[in-house]
């Protein structure tokens, strides 16, 4: 249930910062992929180096790297997480968690974070009884995030009761059970294309586009958090997935097609992101052409990949795809829809500023083939991908 999942673990400074080291192996050893976010008191109970020796990747502290100025973005780190783990979560801040103290890096993730938040508090017993203490947890509740209670037992002050920080394996527990729950497409198999193709004109040359496939990988993570067994089909880009999700790295229309049309045989949810190349050279030069003043390169038609699986999508398959348009936006993509036999199409326009290619937020308008119509405002690309989630689900066979 949390493989691929991308996990941040705040860490706080208590003497129970040591078991957030056998928590982050729990965790990696389950196939996620995990963030460490640490206060400054948290370090100096455990160390940066355990802690990134064992995610493979460089723990989070600061708002910026003392030498070269570079900043950390807390916005990105919450919008990459699918949960946040305080743990464990001192007193100190579980008070600045519920009341917005944002100085350091763990709570402006915090304060970001979209993802569900757990927090897993550790401290004396009369710290967790004051009544302070309390109202802050129950005000972190009224936030929706979710307080795994501590255990009663010995505690480092030598006293005894409650207040030691749940066991590692009880928290990876009370997440699997928690995503187990969420899981909307468990069970379900979702191709996504993504990304441009290109058509290799000769060794060093190709037609392409800008399209970056940022919304296709967003759709690609939406699904496979929530459960869906994920095939994401890339055109060239710049970007990476999680383990969770299977990607198949192709080049030209030509082999996008193939591979979509061997994987939606097994294929619940197909949805068409790729902006495929329309034409592709009608010949490749094995030599790389020399300039000779004019020439022409005669094109040929691609395979349209969302037609060809169109045509043989089953009862129980659902099939969608995208339609970036200039003009007569919702009639041309209504047109697209019905030409490719889709069950839904999201259109968006190249008139709204801050959508489509390249850029991180998009606008869209998702119209059904049965002419209904849903706009949603623009969004940051990872919202766009739930929505469309969310879309899915209402017809989902
Ligand atoms: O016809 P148009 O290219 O505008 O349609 C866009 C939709 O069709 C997108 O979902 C895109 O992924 C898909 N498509 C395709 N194969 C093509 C062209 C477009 O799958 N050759």
């Amino acid at each position: 249930m949390l493989k691929g999942k991308h996990i941040i673990l705040g860490i706080t400074g208590s003497i129970a910062a040591y078991k957030a080291a056998y928590l982050t192996r729990l965790l990696i050893k389950k196939g996620a992929e995990v963030q460490i976010v640490i206060t400054p008191a948290g370090k100096e109970f455990i160390t940066p180096v355990t802690l990134s020796a064992l995610t493979g990747k460089p723990v989070v502290s600061e708002f910026f790297t003392a030498n070269s100025g570079e900043w950390h973005s807390h916005v990105d780190l919450g919008l990459w997480a699918d949960a946040m783990i305080v743990a464990p979560a001192t007193a100190s801040t579980i008070a600045k968690m519920a009341n917005g103290v944002a100085d350091n890096m763990l709570i402006t993730t915090y304060l970001s974070a979209k993802a569900p938040v757990f927090v897993a508090p550790a401290m004396d017993l009369d710290m967790y009884k004051h009544p302070s203490t309390q109202a802050n947890l129950k005000k972190l509740q009224s936030y929706g995030n979710y307080i795994i209670e501590p255990a009663s037992g010995f505690l480092a002050s030598g006293l005894e009761g409650k207040g030691r920080m749940e066991e590692p394996e009880k928290i990876v527990e009370y997440l699997e059970q928690f995503f187990s729950k969420g899981a909307l497409f468990a069970g379900k198999r979702v191709m996504v294309t993504a990304g441009p193709t290109y058509e290799k004109i000769d060794p060093v040359r190709f037609i392409g586009n800008y399209s970056s496939g940022k919304m296709g990988y967003a759709i690609a993570e939406a699904f496979a958090s929530q459960g869906a067994e994920v095939t994401l089909i890339s055109g060239p880009v710049n970007l990476s997935c999680s383990s969770a999700i299977e990607r198949i790295d192709v080049k030209s229309a030509k082999e996008m097609c193939a591979v979509a049309m061997s994987k939606f045989e097994t294929s619940d949810i197909a949805i068409m992101c790729a902006a495929v190349a329309d034409y592709a050279p009608k010949e490749y030069s094995t030599s790389k052409i020399k300039r000779h003043g004019e020439m022409t390169v005669e094109l040929v038609p691609n395979p349209d990949i969302a037609a060809t699986l169109g045509a043989v999508k089953k009862e129980n398959q659902i099939l969608a795809g995208f339609a970036l348009e200039s003009d007569d936006e919702e009639s041309n993509a209504t047109l697209k829809l019905q030409k490719k036999n889709l069950d839904f199409i999201v259109l968006n326009s190249l008139a709204d500023k801050g959508a489509c290619f390249g850029y991180d937020t998009n606008k869209i308008t998702i119209i059904s083939k049965n002419g209904e119509k849903e706009s949603y405002p623009l969004k940051n690309k990872k919202e766009v991908a739930q929505d469309i989630v969310a879309y899915t689900l209402k017809l989902k066979k």
